[in-house]
């Protein structure tokens, strides 16, 4: 039977889970782990998920109609899957970029036809970061404001608070878990950007076995900026979401729904991105990194002992090749 495609968006999603059994074997772990490689998506990213569920939820909705401009704020990826999104269905799109995500990010969008602006130079959003301290929730929240009462014949994705990114995750993610386990699944790992990833996998999995613990990584304080290192290497696309105001945390993030905060620090998810590609052939990003180590760690825990453990790993590490994550001092 033929089998061809027509668009993109029938490619989103169904990706693999593999077992890093050289890895495995490397830390001579007792469990498990079952690395679920989003960069299968076709343009590499988890966030290839949510940026065709956001778009095909607006057009249902009556929100999204042709000839508008699609426009978000990001960190990177969900830019990406939208632009590719955008461009394959014909709508304008305009992106929002965090000023240090990596080059190869802007790049990517401007090849799928989309427009990019470094939020550090949209006066509303500079303003809001100043008078909040880095509230990013609240700039980003200004910047919408902005946008809409300016502009027409636009749709604002906000990624961090919209309803139908976790949704795609417990429709999606979790039952592709499920199913590629036989349900036999102990621990779900996975980063929180939005928490749409952890909300809704977690939820979908919890409500098939309620036994199963859900982990939601946050960066570790050396990879958070303070006053003795404002500018740290961070985790792309990983906040806090404990330790902060709670208005700060993205209304996607279900704060109810993980077992355990576990904080990963940038150092150690480079190791273990660095370990991984070396043991089993696979490239992956920073924070896919972070969901190995703390994978790692979960599963070198005496109870979890044959448990099975799955980490979700977020994009490929071709897009960061640009960064410190294949820095020289690590190629030579
Ligand atoms: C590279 C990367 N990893 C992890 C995440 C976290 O995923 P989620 O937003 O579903 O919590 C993001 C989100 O921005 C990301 O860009």
């Amino acid at each position: 039977m033929a089998k061809i495609y027509e668009s993109i968006t029938e490619l989103v999603g169904k990706t693999p889970l593999l077992e890093i059994k050289n890895y495995e074997k490397k830390h001579n772990l007792n469990s498990k782990i079952l690395v679920k490689l989003e960069y299968y998506n076709p343009n590499q990213s988890v966030k290839d998920r949510i940026a065709l569920a956001m778009v095909e939820d607006a057009e249902k909705k009556g929100l999204l109609k042709p000839g508008y401009t699609i426009i978000e704020t990001t960190s990177g990826n969900t830019g990406i899957g939208l632009a590719a999104i955008a461009a394959t269905k014909g709508y304008k799109f305009r992106v929002y970029i965090q000023d240090q995500v990596s080059r190869e990010r802007f790049q990517v969008i401007k090849a799928f036809g989309g427009e990019t602006i470094k939020l550090s130079e949209e006066p509303a959003v500079a303003r809001v970061l100043e008078e909040t301290d880095g509230d990013f929730v609240a700039a980003i929240k200004a910047l919408r404001e902005e946008v809409l009462s300016k502009e027409k014949d636009i749709f604002f994705v906000d990624q961090v608070s919209n309803p139908a990114n976790p949704a795609i995750h417990e429709a999606t993610t979790g039952p592709e878990i499920w199913e590629d386990t036989n349900g036999k699944v102990d621990i779900l790992v996975a980063n929180v950007g939005t928490g749409g990833t952890v909300s809704g996998a977690g939820k979908y999995l919890k409500s098939k076995n309620p036994d199963i613990k859900v982990v939601a990584i946050q960066p570790g304080p050396n990879s958070l900026p303070s006053d003795a290192n404002p500018e740290p290497e961070e985790i792309t696309g990983v906040h806090p979401f404990e330790g902060i105001p709670v208005e700060r945390v993205p209304s996607t993030m279900n704060l109810n729904i993980y077992d355990e905060k576990f904080e990963v620090e940038t150092i150690q998810a480079y190791e273990a991105a660095r370990d991984v590609a070396k043991t089993d052939g696979i490239l992956v990003g920073t924070s896919s990194g972070a969901a190995i180590y703390a994978a790692t760690q979960i599963a070198k825990r005496p109870e979890n002992a044959g448990k099975t453990i799955v980490a979700v790993l977020p994009d490929t590490g071709l897009r960061y090749l640009s960064t410190n994550l294949f820095n020289k001092e690590f190629l030579g």
